[in-house]
């Protein structure tokens, strides 16, 4: 309700709430707290896992923030852009998504603190950006060149995966994503997208060592004919399509008078005449397997196992592309006006049942750089996490790949930007000059809350780490969680070493949450309202179109 010349002017429907100034940002940032409180414990090695249950009773295991964050019901508006600020960090890195989120609550817990103290949340805001563009050169500066040396992309895809429920193996894992990506990997391209054309196969079955990369495509698949050959080898030509092998089903039903013999068999004869067709089409093209998106059949599956030729059916819109990218075919939908460009090539395919389920290895494919990772672990939370942890290592190695820049982790990196930007501020005027301190300040919660994890004593570790980084040349200094101290990360037979890239998303994410959350003046809830307003679909927004804000629990704002 706004007052013009003493009358007041209701410019929102009735019932809206609104909670203004510093009651709305302190209801955001205790959301953001609380999301942070509720990943912080799984931060590191010695982090522990968090175990969901979803609305089905389908239980999750794992460590991973952006698994954790994505499967947790969020209501809250604050909470629900933490959230997003992680997947945002996900999508761009696929690591750091908890530090990205501890941070952030961190930096709004000391700008509450400014704020008390009468710094207008303006200037803290600016002087958080200004810290955070000048973290981000510091990082730069202190980051050491890759070479794209296999050890270094080895002990980084490690580190990452200390802090997962399959750290055990580590070095098993961490070599399978170096040599992944290593394959994959082209100068000038980005290896980082590249993550999302490996396909990875979970089967249940055997250990995690079992594990195995093969170079090509695995498909979930049988031939559609038992006879059909179980191995194919020598170089096959392979056809891609999306045409269904069947007579057409008229939309409506249709009634055939057939008044003798003759008639019956000339009918029955002209179905096998098409489904013939496919196969004669194929075998004049020299194909010796097709792959086909649609379905097959019986008839035309008979005619195909007849002209030799290797067929499997209702293969996935994304598996049928991923096998035509590899092989170098096309996706035809009518195989009639196919011709020899549009098939694809590999070396060899063969059908075998891997933990009683029948796969087909198309391998030696025309692109050397399609890879399958086929997973086996004794059950499914296993293979699961062992999946999510694949995909955190090859997107460092990714990162890596495509950045070339790594620098000390176990808290490391954070202590010598924040020795690094105290020195800065102290050049800075004004109340800006606090703000950009308490930032600095702020990255400790890193380290602090590795150390806590642990279950060492967070204040001796941060009083030794800050002594070291104050003097030049002791960037690597952070805590080895596992020798439970500090020593220098970037040495050892275990260096613990991350993307440069990872350190500069998460600080940029974290800030850029905390700066939002710290520009909100007023949050205005719509009316959560009985059915939908006049003039508005069903389930249209009620009350406030576009402010998104509805289904709070009452209380929290
Ligand atoms: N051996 C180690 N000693 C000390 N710190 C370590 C060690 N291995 C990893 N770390 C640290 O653990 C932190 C990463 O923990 P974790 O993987 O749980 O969180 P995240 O990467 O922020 O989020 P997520 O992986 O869930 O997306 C990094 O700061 C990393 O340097
Ligand atoms: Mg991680």
């Amino acid at each position: 309700m706004s007052q013009l010349g003493g009358v007041p002017v209701i410019i929102l429907r009735e019932g809206t709430e609104s909670t203004k100034g510093k009651g709305a940002r302190n209801k955001n940032i205790q959301a953001i707290r609380a999301v942070a409180e509720a990943v912080k414990t799984t931060l590191g090695p010695r982090g522990m896992d968090k175990m969901l249950v979803d609305s089905l009773g389908d239980v999750t295991i794992t460590n991973d923030g952006a698994t954790i964050l994505d499967k947790l019901d969020v209501d809250h508006p604050g909470a629900k852009m933490a959230v997003e600020i992680a997947k945002n960090q996900d999508d761009q890195v696929g690591d750091g998504t908890t530090s990205a989120v501890i941070v952030a609550a961190q930096l709004l817990t000391v700008a509450e603190e400014l704020m008390e103290q009468g710094v207008h949340p303006n200037t803290v805001a600016n002087g958080f950006r200004k810290a955070m563009k000048k973290a981000l050169t510091i990082i730069e500066e202190v980051a050491k060149p890759t070479e794209n040396n296999p050890e270094i992309l080895k002990h980084c895809a490690q580190t990452t995966m200390n802090s997962k429920g399959i750290a055990g193996k580590r070095e098993f894992f961490a070599q399978i994503a170096v040599d992944v990506m290593m394959k994959v990997y082209e100068e000038g391209q980005t290896s980082y997208e590249s993550v999302k054309n490996i396909v990875v196969l979970k089967k249940k079955g055997k250990s995690l060592q079992e594990t195995e990369v093969i170079s090509g495509i695995v498909l979930e698949k049988e031939p559609v004919h038992p006879l059909m050959p179980k191995s194919l080898s020598g170089g096959i030509k392979i056809a891609t399509v999306a045409h269904a092998f069947e007579i057409k089903k008229t939309e409506f039903s249709s009634e055939l008078r057939i008044t003798d013999a003759s008639q019956m068999q000339a009918f029955l004869d002209r179905e096998e005449d098409v489904m013939k067709k496919y196969a004669d089409k194929l075998k004049e093209l020299g194909v010796q397997a097709v792959i086909n998106q649609k379905g097959i059949e019986d008839t035309a599956a008979h005619y195909l196992n007849k002209a030799g030729i290797f067929a499997i059916k209702s293969v996935t819109k994304s598996d049928i592309e991923k096998l035509a990218r590899a092989t170098g075919a096309t996706v035809v939908e009518d195989i009639f006006t196919m011709d020899a460009k549009d098939l694809g090539f590999a070396e060899s395919l063969e059908c075998k049942s891997v933990a009683g389920d029948d796969l087909v290895f198309i391998s030696g494919c025309k692109d050397p750089k399609t890879l399958t990772v086929l997973i086996r672990g004794g059950t499914t939370s296993v293979i699961e996490e062992a999946e999510r942890t694949l995909h955190d290592a090859l997107s460092v190695v990714g990162t890596l790949l495509d950045k070339k820049l790594f620098v000390a982790g176990g808290g490391a990196i954070e202590m010598e930007v924040s020795a690094r930007l105290l020195d800065f501020a102290s050049e800075e005027k004004g109340k800006e000059q606090l703000a950009i301190e308490s930032f600095a300040r702020s990255l400790e919660c890193i380290p602090i809350a590795l150390a806590e994890n642990a279950g060492i004593e967070p204040i001796d570790i941060i009083a030794k780490l800050r002594s070291k980084h104050a003097k030049p040349g002791s960037d690597g200094w952070g805590l080895e969680i596992y020798a439970g101290k500090p020593k220098n990360n970037y040495v050892g037979p275990n260096p613990v070493l991350e993307p440069a890239a990872s350190i500069q998303t998460f600080i940029k994410s974290a800030t850029e949450l905390a700066v939002l959350i710290l520009r909100i003046d007023e949050m205005i809830k719509a009316r959560k309202s009985a059915g939908p307003p006049p003039g508005m679909g069903p389930g249209g927004p009620g009350g406030m179109p576009g402010m998104g804000m509805g289904g709070m629990p009452p209380g929290m704002m």
